[in-house]
């Protein structure tokens, strides 16, 4: 018999030049660099030039996974692209994609599950390899979110950055393979009866503006603490692991606090939890991609340990995924 499993071959990431500090931000709000750091731990974010939109991050990330992985556009099947930011209303960023990387075969498509869109692209394109949809995918994390923000309000203005980050599935049989690699198992979850304490307050079929994102910063945080500790533990027992066996955890990052305090929970050494908010904030569908693979190009993931990512965000929507490397 065989037994079909995704594992990541390849990943690559891409952050405009451009980068606002929190200093910056404290010359046009009613803002300090001290407040943003205490409470959230980031320093600065990325911003996308004008003239770049969330396919051109999602390109520039997708060929450096190519790169890493030593793969032609052509090798891919699949694109699945986790954004809350797309392009345009329709049609899918990831066929834009698609286009500028000059794919004209397979089959592309978008995710959107805002900050837990990465583990939700993660979760579709390993259940599309497992039954035969293809052979790899690339999974890309995009978004120019700072686009959406409303900049007089410093609630939220204050917390995202732009980025994408991706990663490259490839299916193999792993009946008889000496070591257990790739998704493990993924764990997806929502409430839409949370709506009201984050969303955007716009869209083509509601207002007709694009609108700005509305949260309820405190809410979302105790939701966050809750939610992520549950499927955290579901993903574990569901693989018959414990806390300690996890090697990294690469964590949504959308605030140290929250990110600390699922590290601690997990009784994990601060060193094993890879941290990028502080130089990239929040950049949401993007955050664990660009953290997974900067901890991946730097030597400190390595083939054979067990990682945990996990999110959470507007819906709400959650999700975790433990992947064997
Ligand atoms: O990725 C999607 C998921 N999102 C999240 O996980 C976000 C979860 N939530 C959070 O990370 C935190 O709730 C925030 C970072 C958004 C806010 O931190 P907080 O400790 O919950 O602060 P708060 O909203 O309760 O605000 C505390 C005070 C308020 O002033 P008063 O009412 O105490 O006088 C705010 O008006 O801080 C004020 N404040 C600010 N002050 C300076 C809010 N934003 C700012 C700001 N600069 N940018």
């Amino acid at each position: 018999m065989t037994l079909v499993r995704s594992k990541i071959i390849g990943c690559g990431s891409y952050l405009p030049e451009n980068i606002l500090t929190n200093d910056d931000l404290a010359a046009r709000m009613d803002t300090s660099d001290e407040w943003i750091q205490k409470r959230t731990g980031i320093r600065q974010r990325h911003i996308a030039a004008d003239d770049e939109k969330t396919s051109d991050l999602a390109v520039n990330a997708a060929r450096d996974a190519l790169d890493h992985a030593g793969l032609e556009a052509g090798d891919i099947d699949l694109i699945v692209v986790a954004t809350t930011t797309p392009d345009e209303t329709f049609p899918a960023t990831a066929t834009t994609v698609q286009r500028k990387l000059d794919i004209g075969a397979g089959f592309a498509f978008d995710v959107q599950a805002v900050c837990a869109g990465f583990v939700y692209g993660l979760a579709v394109a390993d259940s599309m390899l497992k039954t035969g949809h293809g052979k790899r995918a690339l999974v890309i994390g995009a978004e120019t979110f700072t686009r959406i923000l409303d900049w007089e309000d410093r609630g939220t203005a204050v917390l995202f950055g732009d980025g994408a980050g991706a990663v490259i599935l490839e299916a193999y049989d792993a009946e008889g393979a000496p070591e257990d690699r790739g998704v493990l198992s993924t764990h997806l979850h929502s409430d839409g009866t949370e709506h009201d304490i984050l969303y955007v307050d716009g869209g083509p079929s509601g207002t007709g503006t694009v609108g700005h994102v509305r949260m309820a910063g405190k809410e979302v945080y105790k939701h966050a603490v809750t939610k992520l500790s549950a499927v955290v533990d579901e993903a574990l027992a569901a693989n018959d692991l414990s806390a300690a066996d996890v090697d990294w955890l690469v964590p949504h990052q959308a605030n140290r606090r929250i990110i600390d305090a699922m590290g601690d929970r997990l009784k994990l050494d601060p060193s094993k939890v890879v941290v990028t908010v502080d130089r990239h904030a929040n950049t949401s569908a993007a955050s664990i991609p660009l953290a997974l693979c900067e901890a991946v190009r730097d030597g400190r993931i390595k083939q054979g340990d067990l990682v945990l990512m996990e999110g959470i965000g507007g819906g709400l929507a959650w999700g975790a995924a433990l992947v064997r490397f």
